[in-house]
């Protein structure tokens, strides 16, 4: 969507995958959906650092409402859970640098039985602008799928309508893709900030792997799709939860990465272990999904257990994930050549660094080869950029004497 949001793929925290629906703020207050859990995910990304890698949005997910439009039909948030309302959370979030997103639903209920934007979307995107939300998380549960090549582009009009800047995020593609209908990615992308294309993210490291695969066997599709304004959303990241093992989580790091998709983390920020927060916070592989380039990577050899992909990054370099697979051995290694995993050959050397050891590996021929070692449903990530070859340092040293 060229609305000049979202030039590099979001970056920010939601609540769902996490706290899910729970409502219960008497018994459970530090973790219902609530005013809250919000203000200390807001307190924390400003004060732990992620603000200053580049998490910017906090978004409430489903459950936020109350059950009820007021007498202007206009959405109210649940006014026990949340007793200063959402425009207070905003200006909360503003004042601490950051954005603030919601959720909402294109058909007549949100997926959790909420009151949905069918035949209030204009309302609705008024009511968040005037709220000063930044970001809307638009869902399509409780909608006829073949509509939404129609009304999605409702409610981006009715959001550019309303003169803020807020960025649009679709689950449109994913409900068609369930109807067995084919998604029209270039008007997907002319109408929305980023997309859902998949089942949602679950704790487990199974679930993160089905959206791998779900994104390798799309390939093709999807690279055409992305871009600069447009994003591919494979989902939140579960890296601090229950589910993911420390590499695991680091690949989860680096795939999402690689795929150019929105970091939207979704773990309590409260009492997060150092190793995931240093995963999450890694800035060199957070600089690969963030590149100007915009370019969604691929997998470009799968030799065994290992697969590896590789993206384009500005200025003629690449980053390159060497992922493995298995789960049931010890760590596999592969040896591969630059140019085969499709380096342009008309710069003869690369530079080759380490995102997770933060360690420069030396210069590469590229025709030379490359060889590591990677742990089970683990990553080795690297990015390799153009060494510069001085020509004329001997013409200069015989120009000082
Ligand atoms: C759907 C979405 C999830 C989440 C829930 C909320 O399942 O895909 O990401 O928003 O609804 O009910």
């Amino acid at each position: 969507l060229d609305n000049g949001l979202s030039r590099t793929p979001p970056m920010g925290w939601i609540d769902w995958e996490r706290f899910r629906c729970n409502v219960d703020c008497n018994n459970d207050p530090n973790n219902c959906i609530g005013e809250k859990l919000f203000r200390d995910m807001i307190d924390r990304i400003a004060a732990d650092g992620y603000k200053d890698v580049g998490y910017e949005y906090v978004n409430l997910d489903d459950c936020w409402m109350s059950h009820e439009r007021d007498e202007n039909n206009r959405l109210t948030a649940n006014s026990t859970r949340f007793p200063n309302g959402i425009k207070s959370l905003a200006d909360y979030a503003h004042s601490k640098g950051l954005k603030l997103g919601i959720y909402e639903d294109y058909g007549l209920l949100t997926c959790a039985g909420y009151p949905g934007s069918l035949n209030y979307m204009d309302i609705d995107a008024q009511t968040f602008a005037d709220w000063g939300i930044d970001y809307l998380k638009f869902d399509g549960c409780y909608s006829l799928p073949w509509t939404m090549n129609k009304g999605y582009p409702e409610m981006t009009r009715a959001l550019n309508k309303t003169g803020r800047p807020i960025v649009f995020s679709c689950e449109w593609p994913f409900h068609q893709q369930k109807a067995s209908i084919k998604p029209n990615y270039k008007l997907i992308r002319k109408n929305c900030n980023s997309w859902r294309n998949f089942k949602d993210v679950q704790d487990s490291w199974d679930s993160v792997m089905k959206i791998i695969d779900f994104y390798t066997k799309e390939q093709d599709t999807l690279i055409a799709a992305a871009g600069p304004g447009g994003w591919n959303d494979p989902d939140m990241l579960i890296i601090g939860d229950f589910g993911l093992s420390y590499d695991q989580s680091k690949s989860q790091m680096a795939m999402w990465s690689i795929f150019a998709a929105p970091l939207m983390m979704s773990t309590d920020l409260r009492t997060i272990s150092d190793e995931a927060k240093e995963i999450l916070l890694n800035k060199e592989v957070i600089a690969v999904d963030q590149d100007a380039l915009g370019k969604m990577g691929r997998r470009v050899i799968s030799r065994g257990s290992v697969d590896v992909w590789s993206r384009p990054l500005v200025n003629g370099s690449y980053a390159v994930v060497f992922f493995n697979k298995g789960s049931d051995g010890g760590p596999s290694n592969v040896t591969v050549t630059l140019e085969e995993i499709g380096f342009t050959t008309t710069v003869q050397k690369y530079a080759l660094r380490d995102l997770f050891l933060h360690r420069f590996l030396g210069n590469y021929d590229v025709r030379g080869t490359f060889e590591t070692s990677i742990n089970p449903t683990g990553v080795v990530m690297v990015t390799a950029s153009p060494v510069k070859i001085n020509k004329y340092r001997t013409t200069n040293f015989w120009f000082h004497c």
